[in-house]
């Protein structure tokens, strides 16, 4: 049976709603005005949420690159291969940006805050080319679905 198009459509853009509410809960502020004594505390926390975070994510880029997204992209035009396929090349650089992030934490033996400050940026960096790469992939499926097929809503 033929996948219902407007259901993909749909069910990622309610995956991206979701990881922008995951993206919000981060409270990066925190980080440099944690108490010394308290730091331990924060960071095995913090490293948690940024685990769940990145499963998140791998589920998220799972949905679209094993949930018929990107295929349906390259069916409908053709041209945009390419595209999609730096698409996933981003999938994996923001992971392993999560990952150097969490080593970086890992690593970290007391409260340092020209390090901590160096993560809030990175961390800063990944969020917003995830915010980028949403917002392109948002506009490929606009391409690829809602032209095709007409507004889902
Ligand atoms: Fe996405």
């Amino acid at each position: 049976m033929e996948r219902d198009k407007t259901e993909v459509a749909e069910k990622i853009a309610k995956d991206h709603e979701s990881i922008r509410r995951y993206i919000g809960a981060l409270n990066l502020s925190e980080m440099t005005e944690v108490d010394a004594k308290e730091f331990f505390d924060w960071k095995l926390e913090f490293i948690w949420q940024l685990r769940d975070f990145k499963n998140r994510l791998l589920k998220h880029f799972d949905l679209e690159e094993e949930g018929g997204f990107m295929e349906d992209i390259v069916k409908v035009a053709p041209h945009l291969s390419r595209k999609v396929s730096g698409l996933k090349v981003e999938h994996d650089q923001i992971l392993m940006s999560l990952d150097e992030i969490l080593f970086k934490l890992k690593r970290m033996k007391k409260k340092n805050d020209t390090e901590l400050e160096q993560v809030q940026f990175e961390l800063n960096d990944v969020i917003t080319s995830l915010r980028d790469h949403e917002n392109e992939e948002n506009i490929l499926m606009q391409q690829a679905y809602y032209r095709e097929f007409g507004s889902p809503g």
